[in-house]
């Protein structure tokens, strides 16, 4: 379906295709290898080298193993793969009531096989229907809520709401870059997988400014960058990670005209790879859109652009912090359209 929209006049043509994903339940009262029992049967999930990992993710695995029947190898892997091949855009913006949205394209399964007739990633076609809505609760209570694929312990997207809003993008770096993830193969297991750290900032951390300096300062396996948006004006950042240290910090200043934050895969102070530059898009498209005029609906819009939305994209998620909302889409990129 193609629609002008407030951005036809600055990127090619945009999609407003919407699936809707559904929501499960995740009990967190339950032991850990009891909680995924509903998401997995009912989305007969391939979960995934399992007694590396820490507690609470290991039991969770070994859970979503014993339900789909897949081979823990399988599972684990599944859930290491997340960290490699994903490419993705995540923006962070307040309006001019104070209100911060947050969206995220989650672009999934680069170099992992090309489907020629079909014109599509065969990875992220296969992921698309195992998308699902993530309702974590304590006490019947909602602690934090994500979208995720079946499967998959880590987070990459989620809400805490009232409180924070987080994304993870991936960072492709040479500083340091995947010696961690091999280091970690082959024994040595010094830092934290990147998404198991999201997942607990989003379980336990209680505000902006405690899941800033969790992010920030917490050693990690990989690089990455963090983009992560509070509850009040001021509150959005984007935490650029080296495996060690935070390298850099950089945050919505409304002062120097800065109403939001965007990151696709690269340092924001460095030019985007010119074969992948989803970023000056993305930025004309909110300079088009202005800070009076933003919300989640225009954001929907914005992520809708090609090649923001491309042929790589596997979910959409908007979330607004002072509603506690969390919205998400699978998309499909009708061709023409770029592979990333
Ligand atoms: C490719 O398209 C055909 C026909 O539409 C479909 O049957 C097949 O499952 C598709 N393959 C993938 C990997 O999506
Ligand atoms: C949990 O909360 C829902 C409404 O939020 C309520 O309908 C349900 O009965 C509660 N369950 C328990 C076990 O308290
Ligand atoms: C969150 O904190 C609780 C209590 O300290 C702990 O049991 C749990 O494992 C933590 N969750 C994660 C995902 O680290
Ligand atoms: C915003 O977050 C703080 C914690 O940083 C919390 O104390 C406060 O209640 C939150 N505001 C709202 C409106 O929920
Ligand atoms: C968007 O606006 C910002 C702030 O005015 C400016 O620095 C940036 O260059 C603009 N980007 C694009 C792609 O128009
Ligand atoms: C902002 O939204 C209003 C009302 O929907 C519309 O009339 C106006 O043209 C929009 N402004 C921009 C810059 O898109």
């Amino acid at each position: 379906m193609l629609h002008p929209s407030v951005c036809f006049s600055c990127v090619s043509f945009l999609i407003r295709f919407k699936a809707a994903v559904s929501w499960y339940t995740v009990d967190l009262d339950l032991p850990p290898a009891k909680r995924w029992t509903a998401v997995i049967t009912d989305k007969k999930a391939d979960p995934l080298m399992l007694d590396t990992l820490p507690n609470p993710f290991r039991d969770e695995i070994k859970g979503i193993a014993a339900v789909s029947g897949v081979p823990l190898g399988e599972v684990v892997l599944f859930n290491i793969f997340y960290e490699v091949f994903t490419v993705c855009t995540s923006v962070v913006a307040e309006d001019d009531k104070g209100n911060l949205v947050h969206g995220r394209n989650l672009d999934f399964g680069l170099f992992m096989g090309w489907d020629v007739k079909n014109k599509s990633w065969i990875i992220s076609e296969k992921l698309k229907p195992l998308v699902v809505n993530l309702d974590f609760k304590r006490n019947n209570q909602t602690v934090f809520k994500s979208t995720n694929f079946a499967g998959y312990v880590g987070m990459l997207t989620g809400i805490k709401p009232y409180v924070f809003t987080l994304t993870m993008n991936e960072r492709f770096s040479l500083d340091g870059g995947y010696i961690g993830i091999l280091e970690w193969i082959l024994g040595k297991r010094d830092g934290m997988w990147m998404s198991f750290l999201t997942r607990s900032v989003l379980e336990n951390a209680t505000s902006y400014e405690e899941a800033k300096t969790l992010l920030a300062q917490t050693k990690l396996l990989a690089p990455a960058y963090f983009i992560l948006g509070g509850n009040r004006t001021g509150q959005g950042c984007i935490i650029t990670r080296s495996r060690l240290l935070s390298l850099d910090i950089l945050e919505i200043d409304l002062k120097l005209g800065r109403w939001y934050v965007l990151e696709t895969n690269y340092d924001h102070w460095k030019e985007p790879l010119f074969l992948d530059d989803r970023r000056t898009p993305a930025m004309k498209c909110m300079n088009t859109t202005t800070q009076k005029n933003i919300s989640l609906k225009t954001m929907y819009d914005v992520l809708s652009t090609k090649p923001v939305l491309n042929k790589l994209t596997t979910y959409t998620t908007l979330m607004q912090v002072s509603e506690g909302q969390l919205e998400s889409y699978i998309r499909d990129c009708p061709n023409p359209c770029m592979p990333w």
